[in-house]
Order: C-alpha cells, then sequence, then structure tokens
C-alpha cells in the first residue's frame, strides 16, 4: 500500500494501430503519434501528483506481430530515447526499463542502458517503461530466484514473504500501483503487472492511446481520489 504522498499510475497503452487504421493511415503512423502522447504524459504527471508511471510499450506475446512492426516499435524506443534524454534529465525523471532484456537486438539494449545509466541519480518522477515484459513471466523469474537461492542452501521454503517475493521482481523497490489504466476500449489486462496490480484500482477507457491528453490523467486521478479503497476491510 503507498503512502498518501505517493501516487503510481500504470498504464496499458493500447489503441495505437486503430487511431491509424480509423485515419487510413499505415499501423505505425499510430506508434508514432502514440509515442507523442507518451512525452505529453510523462512532462504533465508530476503536477497531476503522480510519482511513479509505469507503462507497458511492448509485451513478451508482441513478438507475434509482424516483424517489420516489431522492430518499427523497437526502434522507435531507440529514438525516442535519445531524443528525449536531455528533456528526461532537465525533469528530474529516473528511468527504469523492466522487461526480459536479454531477447532485445544489441541496439535496443544499449539503449536501455544509457537511459537508466544517465537517469539514475534523477530524483523526480518514476518512469518504468517495461519492454519485452510478461507479468507471467516477472513471476516466474521470482520463483526461479528464490528457488535457486533454496538449491544453493543460502535461503529456505519458509523465508519466503510478500516483501521478498517483491525484491525478485523486475518493479522491485515501487510501491504497487494505485491505477492501473487500459485505453483501446478493451476490458483485459494482457498480462501486465500482474502480481503487482492486487489492489489497484483499474479504469478501462474507450479513449485510443494516441488521443489520450494529460486532461484524461487528469480525470482519473480525481476519480480515482473519491474512490473508496478498503483493502479488504469494512
Ligand atoms: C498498443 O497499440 C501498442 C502496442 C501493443 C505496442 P496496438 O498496436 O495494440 O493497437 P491496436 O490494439 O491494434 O489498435
Ligand atoms: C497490450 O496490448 C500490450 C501493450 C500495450 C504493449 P495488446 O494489443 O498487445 O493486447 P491484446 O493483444 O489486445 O490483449
Ligand atoms: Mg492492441
Amino acid at each position: 500500500m503507498s503512502t498518501s504522498s505517493q501516487l503510481h499510475v500504470a498504464i496499458v497503452m493500447d489503441g495505437n494501430g486503430r487511431w491509424a487504421v480509423e485515419r487510413g493511415l499505415p499501423r505505425i503512423a499510430g506508434h508514432r503519434q502514440g509515442a507523442q502522447a507518451v512525452h505529453d504524459i510523462v512532462a504533465a504527471a508530476p503536477g497531476l501528483g503522480v510519482t511513479a508511471l509505469t507503462i507497458f510499450a511492448f509485451s513478451t506475446e508482441n513478438w507475434k506481430r509482424p516483424p517489420d512492426e516489431v522492430s518499427y516499435i523497437l526502434q522507435l524506443f531507440v529514438s525516442m530515447v535519445t531524443k528525449w534524454l536531455p528533456e528526461l534529465i532537465s525533469q528530474h525523471v529516473r528511468v527504469r526499463i523492466i522487461g526480459d532484456r536479454a531477447a532485445l537486438p544489441g541496439d535496443v539494449s544499449a539503449s536501455v542502458e544509457a537511459i537508466e545509466k544517465r537517469t539514475a541519480f534523477c530524483d523526480g518522477l518514476h518512469l518504468n517503461v517495461a519492454l519485452n515484459y510478461g507479468g507471467r513471466a516477472e513471476i516466474l523469474l521470482a520463483a526461479k530466484t528464490f528457488a535457486a537461492e533454496c538449491a544453493a542452501g543460502t535461503a529456505a521454503p519458509e523465508d519466503l514473504t510478500e516483501d521478498r517475493f517483491d525484491s525478485y521482481l523486475w518493479l522491485r523497490g515501487e510501491v504497487p500501483p494505485d491505477i492501473v489504466v487500459r485505453t483501446g476500449a478493451e476490458s483485459r489486462v494482457s498480462n501486465f503487472l500482474l502480481w503487482e496490480m492486487a489492489y489497484a484500482e483499474l479504469f478501462f477507457l474507450d479513449v485510443l492511446w494516441p488521443d489520450f491528453t494529460p486532461a484524461t490523467l487528469d480525470m482519473i486521478v480525481h476519480k480515482f481520489k473519491s474512490r473508496n479503497r478498503r483493502f479488504g476491510g469494512s
């Protein structure tokens, strides 16, 4: 549970392809416009009280897409990181990538390393970018890491607590998301933050991701504040 001064928003940014198709454009035009929406949301988030923002950019299942689209999405990440890095640093944004980076192409993992290293000392917004991320993969990795410690004799099964399990996750150290948003008119979580979203407030929006604006985020934060979170209490 986060303290009142922390607000973690996680977003499944869906609907880029449909946004483009509706305009008679190739799907990649939707990804490009979606990247612009990311830029604007990152800039606006701290002013809306958001202290951590976790965005789903590419899932472990998205490799099923045509190779051209996969490579466009990954290269878009590289070019945006390069372009936005000075601005992110001036905004004190600390960027972390969550996901299986071993399977990423070399230039993409080099960009991942660079952006994390260059923003590691920033003390503002925590921006977590889920890239080649899957919630089940994250849980499996945690289970394997703990199992390996048990096999090595440095841990015993009864040592495992929720806090310790958290420490094996890619998103370790972050408060759990208070809000999970999915755009694109689908009511599913598509393998995002399965462990972490246990008590998140969910928002499913009809808006396609490229049309998501700071005003949309503002509306969600306001609605969130009027929700009654009970965490199982009465
Ligand atoms: C979300 O938009 C972006 C990624 C999954 C990378 P989509 O590309 O899934 O857009 P739709 O759902 O096909 O409209
Ligand atoms: C979820 O969107 C993944 C990202 C936003 C990166 P998808 O478009 O891949 O999800 P499904 O296929 O509709 O479940
Ligand atoms: Mg989609």
